[in-house]
């Protein structure tokens, strides 16, 4: 029996064009071993339609994308369109109405690769972050006021609701719960006196509901030293919308190169599309020129077919990932090699062919 999805694809601008169709092939090639089909349906949605149309996606976008089972994006931002535009003109407007309030990273060192970090053994640095991805610290609430006079003042809210907090916690203690139990969670309630303190209220509340998990808290400065100091330390670590956002870049950048960290906005109860993206930007300075790393959005694409309910699918993905990596040159310069985008891809394809 054969299962079919249909995935909305954004490649967006710049390396997105060039990661996503790689990922594309690998993704059919994985599928057709396992009975599953990928219907694909391709949106120009990016900065060069927003410089031909004014917007970043038509009106009706997210009605159009809601009759897809996913969605599948490379990376928008483009030099000459302003950064908030791209961001809150697509990404956030998905995330928000399709309610992905969990941003999934996982940090985990794969075989082959050296981390800047030294002293980290093969496997040393294996943890995800739960990032919470609807609210907190980028809303849209605040303003500014007296502007271009001495007094001029800028206010922005964060907003952290019980609903919020609650859903995001929970979905991490039930990853915690699933791996090794332990679970950490990212502070700041000794500078941030009102919503941090709440934060750690309802961790508390949870922690005392779920005693078969170990928990941590961490002021988010500690925290970062610790990602650096002693990575090994974390399984599960949940987080803010803006504290998850800095410790993912922290998380891409002790695992090697931020052109291999994977990302996913969930929605857990599947009631809406989620969206899988790589952590890593549209890279203006290297696209076009065919050095863009595939893994990254090769690896979310194996999370996409986690989401799917395909584990087995996914996992040869990242066998294949793996074994590319430890076992031939085939590397991009981010990784300190000389491959094109289009040789790692076929190096993935031939190692998919050697699972059967
Ligand atoms: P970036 O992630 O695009 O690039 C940072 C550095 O990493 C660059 O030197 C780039 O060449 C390198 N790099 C990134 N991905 C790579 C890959 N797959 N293979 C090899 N090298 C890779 O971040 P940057 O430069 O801050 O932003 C560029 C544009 O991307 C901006 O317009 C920004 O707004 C946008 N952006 C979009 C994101 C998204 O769509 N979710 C996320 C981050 C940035
Ligand atoms: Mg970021």
């Amino acid at each position: 029996m054969t299962s079919t999805y249909r995935i909305a694809t954004i490649p967006g601008d710049g390396i997105g064009t060039e990661v996503v169709p790689a990922a594309q092939q690998v993704l059919d090639a994985v599928g057709s071993r396992h009975g599953i089909r990928f219907d694909w349906n391709e949106f120009d949605w990016s900065c060069e339609y927003y410089a031909r149309t004014g917007r970043m996606m038509p009106e009706n976008g997210l009605e159009v994308l809601a009759e897809h089972d996913q969605i599948f994006l490379g990376a928008v931002g483009y030099p000459g369109v302003p950064d908030h535009v791209s961001l809150w003109g697509l990404l956030v407007p998905i995330r928000r109405a399709f309610r992905q309030y969990v941003n999934l990273r996982p940090v985990t060192l794969l075989p082959g690769i050296d981390s800047p970090l030294r002293d980290v053994p093969a496997g040393g640095i294996d943890f995800l972050v739960v990032r919470e991805n609807n609210e907190g610290e980028y809303s849209e609430t605040g303003g500014r006021l007296y502007r271009g006079t001495p007094e001029e003042l800028a206010i922005q809210d964060s907003v952290f609701t019980r609903r919020g907090v609650d859903r995001v916690m929970r979905y991490a203690f039930d990853l915690a719960q699933c791996r090794s139990g332990r679970l950490a969670s990212a502070t700041k309630s000794n500078g941030i006196i009102h919503t941090m303190p709440f934060w750690d209220e309802i961790f508390r509340e949870l922690a005392a509901e779920h005693r078969d998990v170990e928990t941590s808290e961490y002021h988010i400065d500690a925290l970062a030293a610790m990602f650096v100091l002693d990575p090994g330390r974390f399984d599960v670590v949940v987080a803010s919308n803006l504290f998850g956002d800095i410790l993912t870049d922290l998380g891409a950048a002790i695992i090697g190169s931020i052109g291999i960290a994977p990302s996913a906005n969930l929605n857990p109860e599947g009631e809406h599309p989620s969206m899988f993206e790589p952590v890593h930007g549209s890279a203006p300075d290297i696209a076009g020129t065919g050095a863009a790393n595939p893994l990254g959005q090769v690896w979310t694409g194996a999370m996409m077919l986690d989401h799917l309910g395909h584990p087995q699918a996914a996992a040869d993905v990242m066998a294949a990932i793996s074994s590319v990596l430890a076992d031939t040159g085939a590397r991009t310069p981010d990784l300190g090699g000389t491959a094109s985008t289009q040789e790692v891809t076929a190096e993935l394809l031939t190692a998919l062919a050697r699972t059967e």
